[in-house]
């Protein structure tokens, strides 16, 4: 096993890709270590520009946009658009797919942009989550129609964490490689090996214990059930925070569906979203060794039927995973 893949190298080592799949891979990943550098720089200075705040406006999803989110936004798009290798870019804070390169792009691509945008008024970890799929044979005209059609063809996933240091994770399905940002270069720089869930499973659960009583039977059998095993809680509410501390120590983290109580609030389809969540933070799962479900089913497995569908997601260690399919289904 090769210790050190640069980024520019990930996509020579994928046999299912053709020559020009190879060479668009490599440029948006070049593209997500470009825009990762840009805005690694602006969240550092993000406070003394007053960038933290709210902007008072409601996305697609009714959900206040941060700043961050807007400029994240923006970065990402440009950086993207200009590889000339993107068709159709799904991202959580537009309604509808920009068509980049007059449609000619190789690949649709879905994104988060700024995940976790709550913890940036405590200058907490955030982070930027990518999918990128292959367009199937005679899509449809239709935008969203074509990225849908495509979501069971992803050609690899990535997120960028913005924490104590900046790190970019990539996976095409067999391997998850880490890139670090060396800020005195400005470069993604590979860390040795690739990443793997613990063997032993680890320890660690990290949810939103106050939705608990909101939840479905099932997985508040699953939390009570915790009460009798050695664990640590952890949750820091920024997905790509949560994941990757899991990846690397072990642990499982849970976002279910939760009722509204008083007739507000509650996501009882979950709160994450399949295209730009919950899909790629699976298929890194999955080649670290782990797995990702909704409740019952694989996420690889859900038929996508909108380009902003929620999903309730449980992602780690494959044994705590497994933990949780068991006691979850039948409730005691
Ligand atoms: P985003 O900032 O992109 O809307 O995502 C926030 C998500 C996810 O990152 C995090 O795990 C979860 O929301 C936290 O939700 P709660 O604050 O409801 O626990
Ligand atoms: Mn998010
Ligand atoms: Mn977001």
């Amino acid at each position: 096993m090769d210790d050190m893949v640069q980024l520019d190298e990930l996509s020579e080592k994928e046999a299912g890709l053709s020559a020009p799949e190879r060479e668009g891979a490599r440029k948006i990943l070049r593209a997500l270590a470009a825009g990762g550098r840009e805005m690694a720089g602006l969240l550092a200075s993000g406070p003394l520009k007053g960038l933290t705040g709210a902007s008072g406006v409601v996305n697609v999803q009714g959900e206040e946009v941060q700043t961050f989110d807007e400029i994240a936004q923006e970065v990402f798009t440009r950086t993207l658009r200009e590889t000339g290798a993107v068709r159709c870019l799904v991202s959580e804070e537009r309604e509808t797919p920009e068509i980049q390169n007059g449609g000619s792009g190789l690949f649709h691509v879905a994104m988060d942009p700024l995940d976790g945008s709550s913890n940036l008024a405590i200058s907490g970890p955030v982070g930027s989550i990518f999918c990128v799929f292959r367009p199937s044979a005679g899509e449809p005209a239709d935008p969203s129609a074509a990225v849908l059609l495509s979501v069971p063809s992803p050609v690899f996933s990535a997120y960028v964490l913005y924490s104590v240091s900046t790190l970019l994770v990539v996976s095409f399905g067999r391997e998850v490689r880490q890139f670090a940002l060396d800020p005195a270069r400005g470069e993604f720089l590979p860390l040795p090996g690739t990443v793997r869930f613990p063997g032993d499973g680890g320890q660690i659960v990290s949810l939103n214990a106050g939705n608990a009583s909101r939840w479905r039977e099932g997985d508040q059998s699953y939390l009570r059930s915790l009460s009798g095993v050695p664990y640590s809680a952890r949750y820091v509410g920024a997905l790509v925070m949560d994941f990757h501390r899991n990846l690397l120590k072990g642990g499982i983290y849970l976002y279910p569906g939760d009722m509204p109580k008083g007739g507000s609030g509650g996501h009882p389809e979950g709160k994450l979203r399949l295209l730009y969540e919950a899909i790629p933070m699976a298929i890194i799962a999955r080649a670290a060794g782990g797995e990702a479900v909704d409740g019952t089913r694989p996420i690889l497995d859900v038929s996508p039927v909108h380009i902003h569908q929620r999903v309730p997601l449980v992602v780690g260690s494959r044994s705590l995973v497994e933990d949780y399919l068991r006691i979850s289904a039948s409730p005691s």
